[in-house]
């Protein structure tokens, strides 16, 4: 153990996820299907047309291109990272075994943030839908009851409500979660394989020209902010310590869910810039609005019904990737032990899972989307520029660590990857970092009064009674 340089010895971290006794009830189906579950979503279904007509017209498809290619590259250094240290805290743990403690405590408190924030940024998008939804049928929910204080309102209280829901179907177990998960997803594919094949024939070419309006600045400003689209790969590696046969399972379920979203991204956008001029665009239910101004009365409401349940899936997904980070640093010391404690029945941390809730939900009801949403992007472009240079370091470091997937060509994708994180934060407002900054400052105050007292090279914590019946286990 390298006391010295505040490291965790990795090989402590290999013989904790070997002795682990969470269900391993994860195939690859099952992990692909959380991937398109926590990817697809707000962003689709909000900013498409507002980046199209704001900022790249026609072209938001090359901004969702170029948006993939970062997620893709990022992707393979997640996998190599997490096949080599299947632990569930991510990039946490693998700062703690490549950097050492300081930026680990960091690091996992970047990706709190990050999940709380994208959490409580996509449950707004999906108030806006269940309310235009509800008017549609005469309910009209009082507007001081769905806008934050900070927009002149007292709370949005759909969204804090769906956030404890979610949160209490996930203190049932995995294994149940699991279920509703994949019927969310499909309804969500369900809808948007609708709106393509309802669209297609609407499609009026003369709307694609000119195709880059803005240029190509506008189409990588447009990368930017549609980067957002793809967040929920990576809370795929929080799960490492659920997977069956995580070597292989993993990098496979993160490149299926990243070219599963990029294909329905794509199309989404050629059709919304095929139907009618982009410069009409700028409104935040796109899909069942072009299908609204084209007639399609019918396919518009199963549109929006579609995203009300289909959002559910992103909110469960980042719900569960914050709590296995928070009981990731519990059991590192980070955090308190007691929330590192397993539910004998279920298998879940559920005292993590009902913290993250309420922050979550405290988040979501009274603070603004546009600052909940930019202080994601640039926490998670921040992580995942970290999580590229960890993958050079630890090869310098540990070249004799197994690693059951290598990034190919060498430090060339690690070093592509940390240059278009590098760019795409250089296309954010200085309010984000602002905000993040604050978050660090909260983070520093709980490094230095507890953590740095509480941090446990050993991870020592006593792991709960295995659960009943195991009968799906299968460990690695
Ligand atoms: N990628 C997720 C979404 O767009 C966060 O909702």
């Amino acid at each position: 153990m390298t006391q010295k340089s505040n490291k965790i010895d990795i090989d402590v971290l290999l013989a904790n996820a070997s002795k682990d006794n969470r269900k391993k009830t994860l195939g690859l189906f099952d992990l692909s299907i959380l991937g398109i579950g926590a990817i697809i979503g707000t962003g689709i279904l909000v900013l498409t047309g507002i980046v199209a007509a704001t900022d790249a017209g026609p072209g938001v498809v090359y901004s969702f291109l170029i948006a993939a290619l970062a997620s893709g590259l990022i992707g393979l250094c997640y996998s190599e990272l997490t096949t080599s240290i299947p632990n569930s805290g991510s990039a946490y743990v693998y700062a703690w075994a490549s950097i050492g403690q300081t930026v680990a405590f960091f690091a996992g408190w970047t990706l709190l943030g990050v999940y709380i924030t994208t959490t409580a940024t996509v449950a707004n998008g999906w108030s806006g839908y269940v309310h235009s939804f509800l008017a549609e049928f005469g309910w009209n929910i009082p507007q001081a009851l769905l806008t934050s204080p900070f927009n002149g309102g007292i709370i949005n209280l759909p969204a804090v409500i769906m956030i404890f829901l979610v949160t209490l179907i996930l203190t049932r177990g995995t294994s149940e979660s699991k279920q509703l998960n994949n019927v969310l997803v499909l309804v969500k594919i369900a809808i948007i394989v609708l709106f393509v094949i309802v669209g297609f024939s609407d499609i009026d070419q003369s709307n694609w020209k000119p195709f880059l309006p803005f240029g190509m600045s506008g189409v990588f400003a447009g990368a930017s902010t549609v980067f957002f689209a793809f967040l929920g790969f990576d809370p795929l590696a929080t799960s490492a310590e659920e997977v069956k046969n995580v070597q292989k399972t993993l990098p496979r379920a993160i490149m299926i869910s990243l070219v599963v979203a990029t294909l329905m991204y794509v199309l989404v956008s050629l059709v919304m810039t095929g139907f009618i001029p982009y410069g009409r665009l700028n409104v935040s239910e796109a899909m069942s609005f072009v299908l609204l101004e084209k007639g399609h009365n019918i396919a518009a409401q199963f549109v929006s019904a579609g995203a009300i349940l289909g959002i559910v899936a992103v909110v469960l997904a980042f719900i569960y990737a914050s709590s296995n980070v928070m009981m990731s640093m519990s059991r590192g010391g980070f955090l308190p032990k007691e929330l590192a404690v397993l539910n004998n029945k279920t298998g879940s941390p559920n005292k993590a899972l009902w913290l993250i809730g309420l922050i979550t939900a405290i988040c979501a009801g009274l603070l603004d989307i546009k600052n909940l949403a930019t202080f994601a992007n640039v926490g998670s472009l921040c992580v995942f520029f970290l999580i590229s240079l960890m993958v050079i370091l630890l090869r310098r470091q540990r070249p004799d660590l197994k690693r059951p997937f290598r990034v190919p060509f060498g430090y060339t994708i690690p070093i592509l990857s940390m240059i278009v994180c590098a760019f795409l934060l250089f296309n954010l407002p200085l309010s984000a970092y602002l905000n993040y900054a604050g978050w660090l400052v909260i983070g520093l105050l709980i490094y230095m009064f507890y953590s740095v007292k509480h941090v446990d090279l050993e991870q020592s914590i006593e792991p709960s009674e295995p659960v009943d019946n195991d009968l799906e286990a299968d460990p690695e």
